[in-house]
């Protein structure tokens, strides 16, 4: 049997369905091409016929991406496939995912269909898909649940109409592991063209068991995992990527099985996906939480100093994690940098050294000392802040204390206008909140704010983080400083960039439209 595990990741689908705001097309083509840099053999990056938004973002990533195979999911009805079909053909390597339901919990409350139309629906979508493109995923939501004479026949069935792969879905997480390898087992014991598609899994979490039930499915021959970066996904997440590319890579001898997936990736990209998606990742969490490497107590200390297995089965270089970390100062040359960089394993392409150097030059001067954590939070932020940038703060002033009114002024540059407005607040930040709703009179509602240490210590950088709706829509908003009421400020100004850009589009979209009426 073929040794390669395939990875399909979903985070840009399954995991951005759980976010609290979505993502824009920008910070979605940018986490696509750290999947790309992380070597996923698939990502699963939308839904094109859930919205316009969703169909333009696969489009794009589909445009974009040339290392990696770009998946779409649609339902398994003709203007879900068509959609999908649309949206990926600008891609020569595509793949369409549809998929119906197949548990009797879910086919009489949800379709309210018998099994035999639904076999009917799932063949007749895998064979309209075939005309978009020969790689046709086919899924059997809740198979977890469905009864195994269903399954086989649904699976079979698919096969013959073109798929080639079949998507075994614990769907709510349900089954343990014994139970879901055993069900791939009958599948490959029973479908008489199981070996004509690739047997895939996709496992939630709602019992902590998705990542042990997809390894229990690939020692029964399951050869593609679907999965996320950090696990994120529908309710309690999806199969985390991270955990089960490093149990295939440390646990080789028993599982003799390999992916393509890059390890010293995994750190940097699920910090890009935890920042930009608003998600923290929990610090024990496997591989990837700030502790998964910390040792605490004295006996551990004491084994790991004498030699590191004692404690260690795997090592933080082997996700890409610096131990080497410097500390640079303001007199730390622009070649230094580039240098720390390179070590942390970005090349010049990853970023522009002109704006980070300015940007750290600022920072070296207000903190003194300068850690890599720092420089990948500069880079992170500036790639979230580009100077073209419809609105900019270019001045603010606060005064606050424990016997005072709070008050803030505040200059903005507004494409190209600088307006200035002063007021008070219930604080600090609620005081540059009012004074920046007063420039823009933009009716943003913040209903989320989060502020976080980037970092160690009492001068870290805050980051800020706020959810925030304008017209119906959710948008997540980011500010990084020394000084948290600044970092607030940016936050806000981030989302009222994402407004803008959002405002622009859709009146962009309309004039198209009346355009085309006159004509
Ligand atoms: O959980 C699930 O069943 C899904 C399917 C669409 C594959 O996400
Ligand atoms: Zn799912």
């Amino acid at each position: 049997m073929n040794d390669q595990v395939i990875i399909f990741d979903t985070t840009l689908r399954d995991g951005e369905q759980a976010l609290s705001a979505s993502l824009t097309v920008k910070e979605k083509l940018q986490i696509a091409l750290a999947l790309e840099r992380l070597g996923v053999d698939v990502m699963e990056v939308g839904f094109p016929v859930s919205s316009p938004g969703d169909f333009e973002s696969v489009q794009t990533i589909a445009r974009n991406i040339k290392n990696s195979t770009v998946c779409g999911l649609a339902r398994a009805v003709d203007k879900d496939i068509d959609a999908a079909g649309e949206a990926l053909k600008v891609s020569d390597n595509f793949r369409i995912h549809t998929f119906i339901s197949t548990s009797d919990i879910h086919v009489q409350s949800k379709l309210r269909r018998s099994f035999d139309d639904v076999l009917a629906m799932g063949v007749n979508a895998v064979k309209r898909a075939r005309n978009y493109t020969d790689n046709v995923e086919f899924s059997c939501e809740d198979a977890g649940r469905t009864p195994i004479d269903n399954l086989c026949r649904m699976v079979e069935a698919a096969i013959t109409a073109g798929a080639t792969t079949i998507n075994i879905p614990d769907t709510v997480g349900y089954t343990i592991p014994s139970q879901f390898g055993g069900i791939i087992q009958t599948l490959f014991n029973r479908v008489p063209n199981i070996d004509k598609a690739v047997i895939s899994v996709h496992c939630h979490d709602d019992l902590g068991l998705s990542v042990a039930n997809s390894i229990s499915a690939v020692q029964m021959g399951a050869r593609q995992i679907e999965c996320t970066v950090n696990g994120i996904g529908e309710r309690a997440g999806n199969c985390s990527l991270e955990e089960v590319a490093m149990i295939i890579n440390t646990r080789q001898d028993l599982l003799g099985v390999r992916t393509n997936i890059n390890h010293k990736e995994i750190a940097r990209t699920s910090q890009l996906v935890s920042t930009l998606c608003n998600m923290p990742v929990q610090p024990n969490k496997a591989i990837v939480g700030s502790n998964a490497f910390s040792h605490s107590s004295g006996i551990h200390q004491d084994g790991v100093l004498k030699s590191k297995n004692t404690y260690e089965i795997i090592t933080p270089e082997s996700i890409g994690l610096s131990q080497n970390v410097l500390n640079l100062t303001s007199r730390s040359g622009r070649h230094v940098i580039k240098h720390r960089m390179e070590t942390m394993g970005y090349n010049e392409a990853d970023y522009n050294l002109d704006e980070l150097y300015a940007s750290f030059l600022e920072l070296a001067d207000k903190k003194g000392q300068v850690f890599d954590y720092d420089l990948e939070a500069l880079l992170f932020f500036n790639k979230m802040h580009e100077e073209d940038e419809f609105y900019q703060m270019d001045y603010l002033s606060v005064q606050s204390g424990s016997s005072v009114m709070s008050t803030a002024s505040v200059k903005l540059n507004c494409g190209g206008e600088m307006r200035i407005e002063a007021a008070t607040g219930n604080g600090p930040v609620d005081a540059v909140y009012q004074a920046i709703n007063r420039i823009t009179n933009l009716d943003i509602e913040v209903v989320d704010y989060h502020i976080s240490s980037k970092g160690k210590g009492k001068d870290a950088l805050g980051q800020v983080d706020i959810v925030a709706i304008y017209n119906g829509r959710r948008f997540h908003g980011m500010g990084l400083a020394t000084d948290i009421v600044e970092s607030s400020a940016l936050a806000l100004i981030h989302v009222m960039n994402h407004v803008q850009r959002a405002d622009a589009v859709a009146e962009q979209k309309l004039k198209l439209k009346e355009e085309k009426e006159t004509v």
